[in-house]
């Protein structure tokens, strides 16, 4: 079968996976996160949710693909034939493709910045402004919006993005997805840690710093909590059988345990990086919370704190470049969920499974750019398709996905499987594997179950 295809290297192997993870999810939405559930609280929470939660579901992914050699609906087939667990993979497969048709509008947004700070006009009139932080802010809000809500440009940007993601997924496995992870996931730590040099010196770097890591307890409320826990799940791509279909890139030598423990924490780690850059510039200089909420954060704040600096474009260049290099690994971690399952489900080539998936993702993504502009007014539940896609996603399926994959590893897969497939990485310590295994049967399904229904209530 075609999806016998593995990572050649342990190298190529956890850059890919750590591509996956990390993400928009880790540069834009952490933060904002963070600042709106009451700073080093929701980060305290947050780090005890991927330890605890994350890692023993990211396991339970990787057993079930590694254990099946299946894409995310076939895992399940293959594991319980007559059932209907199945279908927690076509949610899966359902959920990836909603995801993507917004990822890569954001995607495409992120190119666009990066072109404008290349070429300068991103900055070309701001200092008419005269350098007055809400005047300055005024100018790129301004500018965003006027972006967004246009027809062609973003819609172009995002076709671009659909574009690379189809080269790099027709390339494959190991010359596609391996080989762009391997390359670019350096480079993206080491933007990172420049930026991180450079917030640290920044005047009010201290306070910034302790306003993220000192943790203020009384302000763990529940929500706190959900959030926390959602924010872990997104930015550890688990709930969508991301990871079941990567696990089935795994060879049988592949420590699942290591795997899982070193891909979460560069995956902390990563976030921990952003708010160390951020929190030191909105102290320093003097922005305000308001600007700090989702998409404005990225787009509006960071253009603003750059036009502050010297070298204003040599750093607008860096941090779009890290933002592309993100959402790119990403984009093709979540495209590759639909790829494996039309590839293996109705045996067609890796060529012709892409282009079936990625056509009417053109069509989609159209409808999630034009939401912002002249489809503005097209609302369901009161949201645009955009914004629907993204909520729709992340509270409901995600978890959704997660509690059946918990269940479904935990309770329902074939005696002995789960702990099989952690054996070879467990060594003789059986007490952990307890651990992972009471984790993934009763504490996380229950977890994830009060979330859910704390959401819908
Ligand atoms: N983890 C990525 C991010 O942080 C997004 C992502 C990729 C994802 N694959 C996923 C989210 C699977 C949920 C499920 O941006």
């Amino acid at each position: 079968m075609s999806n016998k295809a593995k990572f050649s290297s342990k190298l190529g192997l956890v850059a890919a996976t750590v591509g996956s993870a990390v993400g928009l999810g880790n540069i834009w939405r952490f933060p904002a996160e963070v600042q709106s559930n009451g700073g080093a609280a929701f980060l305290l929470v947050y780090i005890l949710c991927v330890l605890v939660l994350g890692i023993p579901l990211m396991l339970a992914e990787f057993s079930l693909g590694r254990g099946t050699q299946a894409d995310a609906v076939g895992a399940f087939k293959v594991l319980s034939p007559k059932s209907k667990w199945w279908l927690t993979g076509a949610l899966g497969v359902l959920a990836s493709y909603m995801i993507l048709s917004f990822y890569t509008v954001v995607a495409g947004w992120t190119l666009d910045y990066l072109w404008q700070s290349i070429t300068g006009d991103l900055y070309a009139s701001s200092n008419g402004s005269g350098g007055a932080t809400s005047a300055m802010n005024l100018y790129f809000h301004h500018k965003m919006e006027q972006y967004v809500c246009t027809t062609w440009p973003p819609l172009i940007n995002t076709f671009i993005i659909i574009g690379i993601c189809i080269a790099v997924l027709m390339a494959g496995v190991q010359k596609g997805i391996e080989r762009m992870s391997t390359w670019l996931m350096p480079l993206l730590f080491v933007i990172l840690v420049v930026f991180c040099c450079e917030a640290l010196s920044f005047d009010k770097a201290g306070e910034g710093l302790s306003y993220f890591f000192t943790p203020d307890f009384s302000k763990i409320t529940p929500s706190v909590i959900v959030n926390a826990l959602g924010q872990a799940f997104f930015s550890l791509s688990l709930g969508m059988g991301c990871l079941i279909t990567y696990g089935s890139y795994f060879p049988r030598s592949t420590k699942l345990m290591k795997t899982a423990v070193t891909v979460s924490m560069l995956d902390m780690l990563v976030a921990v990086m952003m708010g160390v850059i951020i929190f030191p510039a909105v102290f320093s200089f003097g922005l305000s919370d308001a600007e700090l909420r989702g998409t404005t954060l990225v787009f509006v704040t960071l253009p603003e704190v750059f036009s502050m600096m010297p070298a204003t474009g040599l750093w607008s260049v860096l941090f779009f470049t890290l933002l592309l290099v993100a959402a790119l690994t990403s984009a093709i971690s979540i495209g590759e969920v639909s790829i494996a399952f039309v590839q293996d489900r109705f045996g067609k080539s890796r060529r012709m499974a892409t282009l079936i998936v990625t056509l009417p993702l053109f069509a989609l993504s159209t409808l999630c750019s034009l939401s912002f502009g002249v489809l503005s007014d097209f609302k369901i539940a009161g949201l645009t398709i955009f914004n629907l896609l993204d909520t729709v996603t992340s509270n409901y399926m995600l978890p959704t996905g997660a509690l059946l994959i918990c269940i479904f590893t935990g309770w329902f897969a074939p005696k002995g499987f789960f702990r099989k497939e952690l054996t070879p990485s467990l060594g003789r310590d059986r007490r952990i594997y307890w651990a992972v295994e009471f984790i993934v049967r009763w504490i996380a399904p229950v977890l994830i179950l009060i979330v859910l229904l704390s959401s819908i209530i």
